[in-house]
């Protein structure tokens, strides 16, 4: 789930490794660990919290007097089972010693696979689930490190992401996935493994990305792969073109906020040379659908988790209105579980900024397994759900670090609105109508603009009610997935128990929770449903609940009577998520800054939830 690194190389192996895992911390997690081997001795320290103390711990340890340890494992860890102190961090080391491991993802039958090895005298320390893992890799361990591992992993269930070593052969590190990434960056004269694009980039940008049930031996020759049947494989070496810099957060406070400054600039790569004005439709060669096909599509399935869900609700309501196609949208976790019915001639899409989202994968399996065409929307080029879905479109909005998902959502929203018109102009709508689409969605970047400039005007508003402890977002329409997105960034960042309402919702129970500590976030913009929504913010008033209303560009006079304005510019409904939403954002942000909050690595989350 979180972050794994690991070195293979001439440098010293424990700046590297703390280096890779500084990197991964954007991902949410709450102990690390490194170990290296030098000298026929593994050096291991563990940390509950953050690198910082990680850092500080290994200064001064043993393992930095292991000048020439050029070997070594980290990991940084977001705890599914057990608590996240120094003993359940990792890396984990065997009962002997001599072996030692990190993991992510979740060992599902480590239970019984501890109750086996405790009848051969071993026992775990820890109350992970992943420490069975190291102590079943040792048990099986003749005298080979790779055949061990290929033993142990063919009892486990679950995922996982490992990278192992022992000191028995101490010029070798093994990895293996199934779930959870492993990417192997070569660079000159040295190997590192991550989970994670980021930890790898500074240092080397051809990489290799393990499949599901692959194994990498990491050995002074270099890298060997094979299957979990000792097959010989081999994998691709890509080139990794993320801008290392896009992973730093320059002269901004925070990730969240550059990544909401860079929106312009990544929905217009979002767009760019996707638009062709002369046919009034989008190019996307990653649904090179012919008329033909288009004209068949009986049905599209949208999927996703949280934020990349909010942003699919925007696409359903879009494809119906425009294509005339049914489109629904669906938590993945759901559509995996609950026996949906998919045809061949339902087109599912899958979104998901990392690409590596478990229960996104699960439902992209799912649809696939029943034979629909299947479709990504991913921002991670590379990731699993991107490399699975075989066919897609990038979001090219760069790295997102800041937990808060904030660019990917706009650049998924504005990718979807060009799906929505690719499927509309195989189908019904004129060449001229979809013309005036492609210019709205090409003047998106300098609508999010007009909403960044008033980010002092907005902060203003935010400071007022960042002592709150409970709020509500109500919107109809193209604004009602807004308003369930606005209430997941401020719930996530601020603490701040945030719901977002379909406004004709409010009045049939949550009402009764307002009051005038409870404000209200009313989506007022000048569309059809405005009036109506009006009614609903009023009634929000005369329960004393403060009202803060976000209203069109010179339509002020709708905020009038209320507590607050926020202003968004003047554009079409499907178009309003977009600057309705960076206002949203914006708006949490400045309220979790004022409380003082975390907000790059909020408690509890992670950045990719590779776990179901
Ligand atoms: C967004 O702010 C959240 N942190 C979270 O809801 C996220 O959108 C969700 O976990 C899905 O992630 P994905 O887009 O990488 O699949
Ligand atoms: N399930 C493991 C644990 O709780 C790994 C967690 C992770 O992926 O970070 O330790």
């Amino acid at each position: 789930m979180c972050g794994i690194v690991g070195y293979f190389g001439k440098r010293k192996a424990s700046e590297i490794l703390v280096d890779g895992l500084r990197r991964m911390e954007y991902r949410g997690y709450d102990s690390a660990g490194v170990a290296c081997l030098h000298d026929g001795v593994i050096g291991l320290v563990k940390n509950p919290g953050k690198i910082k103390g990680l850092r500080e711990k290994v200064d001064g340890s043993d393992l930095d007097s292991m000048q020439h340890a050029h070997l070594g494992i980290g990991h940084t860890r977001w705890a599914t089972h057990g608590a996240p102190n120094e003993v359940n961090a990792h890396p984990h080391l065997d009962a002997s010693g001599h072996f030692v491991m990190v993991h992510n993802g979740i060992i599902e039958n480590y239970k019984e696979i501890k109750a086996g090895l405790s009848q051969h005298g071993i026992e775990c320390v820890s109350e992970t689930d992943s420490e069975v893992l190291v102590q079943l890799i040792a048990y099986c361990y003749k005298d080979n490190l790779e055949k061990a591992v290929s033993e142990a992993l063919k009892k486990v269930k679950g995922t996982y992401g490992i990278v192992v070593l022992t000191d028995k052969e101490p010029g070798k590190l093994v990895a293996a996935r199934c779930g959870s990434p492993i990417v192997i960056g070569l660079g000159a004269e040295e190997t590192l493994i991550a989970s994670d694009a980021s930890a790898i980039i500074p240092h080397t940008r051809d990489a290799m990305y393990l499949e599901d049930y692959d194994m990498a031996v990491i050995t002074a020759d270099g890298v060997k792969m094979f299957d979990l049947q000792h097959a010989p494989i081999s994998r691709e070496v890509t080139e990794m073109d993320w801008d290392i810099d896009a992973a730093e957060k320059g002269e901004y406070a925070h990730f969240m906020l550059k990544e909401m400054f860079e929106q312009p600039s990544a929905i217009r790569n979002a767009i760019r040379g996707r638009l062709d004005f002369e046919m009034g439709t989008a190019i996307l060669s990653g649904l090179d659908f012919s008329p033909r096909d288009t004209a068949q599509i009986n049905r599209v399935l949208v999927v996703g988790c949280g934020t990349s869900m909010n942003a699919g609700m925007v696409g359903e309501y879009a494809i119906e209105e425009m294509a005339g196609i049914p489109a629904e949208v669906e938590q993945a976790a759901e559509f995996r579980y609950r026996n949906p019915i998919v045809t061949p001639l339902d087109l599912v899409v899958a979104i998901s900024q990392s690409g590596e989202t478990a229960d996104t994968l699960a439902a992209v399996r799912e649809a696939k397994h029943k034979g629909a065409v299947v479709a990504g929307l991913c921002n991670v080029v590379g990731s699993t759900i991107a490399r699975e879905t075989g066919r897609g479109i990038y979001l090219h909005a760069g790295p997102e670090i800041g937990v808060a998902s904030t660019k990917a959502f706009t650049c998924q929203v504005a990718v979807l609105l060009m799906m929505a018109l690719k499927l509309a102009r195989g189908r019904r709508m004129p060449r001229h109508q979809g013309e005036e689409l492609c210019r709205w969605i090409e003047r998106l970047p300098e609508l999010v603009e007009k909403v960044l400039a008033q980010n002092e005007a907005i902060k203003a508003v935010a400071e007022k009610y960042a002592d709150k402890q409970n709020a509500f977002f109500i919107g109809r329409g193209y604004l009602y997935p807004v308003a369930l997105e606005g209430a997941l960034k401020l719930k996530e960042i601020s603490y701040i128990h945030a719901e977002g309402y379909h406004a004709a919702e409010l009045k049939h129970g949550p009402i009764a929770l307002l009051e005038e500590t409870t404000p209200i976030v009313a989506l007022l913009n000048n569309i059809p449903g405005k009036e109506k929504t009006m009614g609903n913010a009023e009634e929000c008033k005369a329960r004393k609940a403060p009202v803060i209303a976000v209203v069109t560009e010179g339509d002020e006079a709708t905020a009038e009577g209320f507590d607050d304005m926020i202003v968004v510019p003047d554009c079409p409904p499907c178009i309003a998520p977009i600057p309705t939403v960076v206002a949203l954002q914006l708006l949490s942000y400045h309220i979790a800054a004022a409380r003082g909050c975390e907000i790059d690595q909020p408690r509890n989350l992670a950045k990719s939830v590779t776990v179901e």
